[in-house]
């Protein structure tokens, strides 16, 4: 086996997280679209694929890595939201926890010597950087808003809030 049993435990906890992720993106999607808010919903279903994809990276690994799989239970959702507002707040303090998370990650695979784990983990680390960016990016341009929530909608749509600049912030090309 390349990882350790405690990088293992580790890394299946992490497949719940991003499991976890996607579920609370899928809820707040479905909040966006009940409120007739169609972009931000867009942008939240896909970044529910996304988390889902993270997981399945992680799932991946752990088996390259001749470890078990072993994905813990994934805590409901929270459903309700009194605002545009808190529902965006509630997703950048998602990613910051999942930095935290990889951070930890990374730390353990430093602590232990394991470049392989280290090297995994960097796709994760540059991907957090994106998503952490998007995510306060978003919520000051709804507070900005206020009221208008057409105005954030029409942001979305004109900045596709999505990874089609690969998360540099440039348009293509650049
Ligand atoms: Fe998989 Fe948004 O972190």
């Amino acid at each position: 086996m390349i990882i350790s049993k405690k990088m293992n435990s580790a890394l299946n906890e992490q497949v719940g997280n991003e499991f976890g992720a996607s579920l609370q993106y899928v809820s707040i999607a479905a909040y966006f679209s009940g409120e007739g808010l169609t972009e931000l919903a867009n942008h939240f279903y896909q970044q529910a694929s996304e988390e889902r994809d993270h997981a399945m990276r992680f799932v991946k690994y752990v088996v390259d890595a001749g470890g078990k799989l072993e994905i813990p239970a994934v805590k409901a959702p929270k459903g309700a939201f009194k605002s545009v507002a808190e529902a965006v707040k509630l997703s950048l303090d998602w990613e910051q926890t999942v930095t935290r998370q990889i951070n930890d990650l990374v730390d353990l695979s430093t602590k232990e010597g394991d470049h392989i784990t280290a090297n995994f983990l960097n796709w994760f680390v540059n991907e957090q950087l994106e998503e952490l960016t998007t995510m306060d990016n978003l919520l000051k341009v709804v507070k900005l808003a206020g009221d208008n929530l057409l105005y954030v909608e029409e942001y979305v749509a004109r900045h596709g809030i999505t990874k089609n600049d690969g998360g540099t912030g440039q348009a293509a090309g650049e």
